[in-house]
């Protein structure tokens, strides 16, 4: 399994932490495929209670790897890609899952936070979903769940101008929890996820799946991955992921929509 993603299991617990903090956590194939592994096998594991997801560092995470991205829309990316087999764990999952959200959850950063159970969110947390400016659209189920959670014109606004949303209109909107100060993050967060695992575990599952529609939830996971795979091939795409490299603004002025 990568370094990058560590995993620790204490008192019921298990916890997954996005450990590529130079990178800003940014999430690459092998990742992506360490966590889908880590929540599959948690689905079989008696002794996992709970899962708990945090990022080393000073961010949640910057979201996808652009530069995967930029190799995938070049054709350069063999082998299987892992986001999905990840997308849909999440979907599956019926294990009680916390998140703990240290400064910026970026792309699928936010998205996968739908999936969670319970949200914790640092006081300088900001909530980004920038595919609109990436070119691409959203995934993970977000363009269902979203509008659901926080309503169509503010999920619009999100999507579409891609700006930060910041801790507390993302509690206010029910996006998450709570907000607490950052020093108080990874406890608050561990205190509910060991609150959560002297529950009955039976009765968790059984409740979480009947909350969510995994069905509904993989379906539209395949209609957005049909859409991203075009979008991803797009030369709006390919200037957007020439710019992040070239660290300067997207120009897609020049583009006719195709
Ligand atoms: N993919 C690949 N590398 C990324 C990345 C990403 N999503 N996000 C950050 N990085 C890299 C940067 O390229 C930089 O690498 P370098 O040190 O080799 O130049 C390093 O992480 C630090 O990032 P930097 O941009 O200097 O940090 P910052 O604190 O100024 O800004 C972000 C952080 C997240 C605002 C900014 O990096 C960003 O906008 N990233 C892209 C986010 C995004 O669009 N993700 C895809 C969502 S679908």
């Amino acid at each position: 399994m990568t370094p990058e993603i560590r995993i620790d299991l204490t008192g019921g617990v298990l916890t997954m932490t996005l450990a590529r903090p130079d990178k800003k956590n940014a999430l690459t194939n092998d990742m992506y495929g360490a966590l889908a592994d880590t929540i599959e096998q948690a689905q079989q594991d008696r002794r996992i209670r709970v899962l708990l997801v945090q990022g080393d560092g000073d961010m949640f995470t910057a979201g996808n790897d652009i530069g995967e991205f930029a190799a995938i829309a070049a054709g350069k990316h063999g082998g299987e890609r892992h986001v999905h087999r990840f997308l849909h764990a999440l979907a599956n999952s019926t294990v009680p899952t916390v998140a703990a959200v240290n400064g910026k959850a970026v792309g699928v950063g936010t998205t996968m936070l739908l999936h969670c159970d319970y949200v914790v969110l640092g006081q300088d947390s900001q909530l980004i979903t920038p595919f609109v400016n990436l070119a691409l659209v959203p995934e993970a189920a977000s363009s269902h769940l979203l509008p659901l959670r926080i309503g169509h014109v503010r999920a619009f606004e999100m999507f579409a101008l891609g700006e930060p949303l910041d801790a507390q209109t993302a509690v206010a909107w029910g996006i998450a929890n709570k907000v607490v100060g950052n020093d108080q993050l990874r406890p608050e967060a561990r205190r509910m996820a060991e609150k959560l695992a002297t529950r009955p575990p039976g009765s968790l599952s059984a409740m979480k799946k009947l909350m969510r529609d995994a069905e509904k939830l993989v379906s539209q996971m395949h209609s957005e991955s049909a859409r991203f795979e075009e979008r991803l091939a797009s030369a709006e795409a390919r200037e957007a992921f020439q710019a992040f490299a070239e660290k300067r603004k997207p120009d897609f002025t020049r583009l006719d929509g195709q």
